[in-house]
């Protein structure tokens, strides 16, 4: 069996996609969401997956001996961030090598860092005038969004685009290939 935990704060969208992929199989399990947030709405989407929901906070997550029994009682081959804004501390990164992946909505190294996140990426991506725009799934590092890319999907931008249109367009792609690149990688993870 292998064991994702997901790490999200947001709407879950992501989340809800990646346990709704996996919840027919025998071979793949997702195990738990943390969650940063108490009233964040990825919460109740686990609520028909039962999934084991951890509300922490930011305190605990920098305290090694607190979290990391946390996480370890479930074994995972694969840490998901989905929609998960705090810095992962230097213990978890050193604890999981190359089992702690992210998605962002952006084609990085653009549009990355600390408070590049969901509308505000997008909204970079219009002021600045890109011709292309997409996602990256990578591993996670010490630093945001600078672990080494997995796997990036992109569209054109055309002149009609606005906030709105790319952001559904950056959701399809998201909902289509993170679940698929997350299979893939857990076939090469023992
Ligand atoms: C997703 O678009 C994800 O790429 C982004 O947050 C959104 C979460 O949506 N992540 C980042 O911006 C990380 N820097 P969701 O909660 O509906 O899945």
């Amino acid at each position: 069996m292998k064991n994702i935990i997901l790490f999200a704060s947001g709407n879950g969208s992501n989340a809800e996609n990646i346990c709704t992929y996996f919840s027919q199989r025998k071979d793949v399990k997702v195990v738990a969401l943390f969650c940063n947030k108490a009233d964040a709405k990825v919460i109740d989407k686990m609520k028909p997956f039962a999934i084991p929901v951890h509300v922490f906070t930011k305190q605990q997550f920098l305290d090694e001996r607190f979290f990391l029994p946390l996480i370890n009682q479930y074994q995972p081959s694969l840490i998901v961030l989905a929609g998960f804004l705090l810095l992962a501390p230097n213990y978890l990164v050193k604890h999981f090598p190359n089992q702690i992946i992210n998605i962002h909505p952006a084609l990085l190294p653009k549009h990355g860092g600390k408070g590049m996140y969901g509308h505000y990426v997008h909204e970079a991506v219009l002021a600045q005038k890109d011709i292309e725009h997409g996602i990256t799934i990578h591993y996670v590092n010490e630093n945001f969004d600078e672990g080494k890319s997995i796997f990036q999907n992109s569209f054109l931008v055309n002149e009609l685009d606005d906030l709105n249109s790319i952001s559904k367009k950056i959701a399809e792609l998201e909902m289509t290939n993170f679940p698929k690149v997350i299979d893939e990688l857990l076939k090469k993870i023992n």
